[in-house]
């Protein structure tokens, strides 16, 4: 009980969330009631976000980002989601921006979407103790070119505050290797990479991953399980994965925590971090995951510390970010 309530306080390092993903349903609806647009159909009546799967939650996930319009919609949204975090303990996160979403993938137009999401973060750093670091994603169902002007407002942006570039969306969409120019030309610009693999496909999109893009993080990854050589490969060159388990049993990807992998992938010595993906959308924070993660694999304490030292260290930031948060 009292080694419960010290891991769910313990201060948090989450490596993988999608800002609009973060946008409590309440937040969103705000935003449509201001605008008149009609969102009701992506609301339960609780006032939960409503879908069926995972590809009904990417359209659910495209309309609910369609009433943040203006860089101030953004700066509200990193308000909001900062002050969430910080009150799960997260002490440092990571978010996907898409500039998909935030200007439509013009380099001047996210430049100022962006302005406006770093004074707020800026804010909330001083306010709130939560440091925030954009790694900065392309859709992968919005096709290769797409992904070309994503990358260029990346490499555009890249420095302290951006020091990522990612990929998520429909996996089940094209290959990995569909986006090598993006992730070369983001890596080209110093930034650091990560890709979603192996949550919706199996262990050979991860491997693919790792070897046609380079990636150093893997968004999920959990798919890895079933290919004791590739676990060997990921232990190896430490390539880390971005664990979202709440994610991965809401969605359906394991029946339950109880099956989940993550206790057999840290076993197997592949570097594995705690995240929440969407916590609004899959009902989850990171004091939930940590909560349920302790009592279904009686992991204590000292796992956590663990946990978030892999995180640390995983960290898309500078060694003095990284020597504040340790
Ligand atoms: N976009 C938002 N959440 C996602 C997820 N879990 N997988 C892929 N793309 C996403
Ligand atoms: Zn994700």
């Amino acid at each position: 009980e009292e080694e419960l309530h010290a891991i769910v306080h313990l201060p948090k390092v989450e490596l993988h969330t999608h800002f609009e993903g973060m946008a409590p349903p309440a937040f969103i609806r705000g935003l449509a009631k201001e605008k008149k647009v009609d969102l009701s159909r992506i609301f339960r009546p609780d006032g939960s976000y409503d879908y069926r799967d995972f590809w009904h939650f990417l359209e659910v996930y495209e309309a609910a980002t369609s009433v943040l319009k203006s860089p101030e919609d953004f700066a509200r949204l990193c308000t909001a989601v900062l002050e969430e975090s910080a009150a799960n303990g997260v002490v440092y996160q990571e978010t996907f921006l898409s500039p998909d979403f935030c200007g439509g993938g013009d380099v001047a137009a996210w430049k100022e979407y962006l302005h406006a999401i770093r004074e707020a973060a800026t804010v909330a750093e001083r306010d709130l103790g939560i440091t925030l670091r954009g790694v900065i994603t392309c859709i992968r169902h919005f096709g290769s070119d797409q992904a070309r002007d994503t990358a260029c407002c990346a490499a555009e942006t890249a420095g302290d505050f951006i020091t990522g570039f990612g990929m998520g969306g429909d996996e089940k969409k094209g290959r990995q290797r569909d986006f090598s120019w993006a992730f070369d030309c983001a890596r080209e610009a110093g930034l650091q990479l990560t890709t979603h693999a192996g949550e919706w496909n199996g262990p050979s999109e991860v491997r693919e991953a790792v070897e046609d893009l380079g990636v150093e993080r893997i968004g999920h990854g959990v798919n890895a399980h079933t290919d004791p050589a590739l676990l060997e490969m990921l232990a190896e060159r430490g390539v880390t994965l971005e664990v979202c388990p709440g994610s991965n049993v809401f969605l359906g990807v394991f029946p339950s925590l109880d099956q989940h992998p993550i206790a057999k992938l840290r076993k197997a010595g592949v570097p594995v971090t705690i995240s929440t993906d969407d916590p609004p959308f899959f009902h989850t924070t990171m004091r939930k995951e940590y909560e349920a993660l302790a009592k279904t694999f009686r992991w204590g304490e000292e796992d956590f510390r663990d946990l978030n030292r892999i995180a640390i260290g995983a960290a898309f930031c500078d060694e003095a970010t990284r020597s504040a948060i340790a």
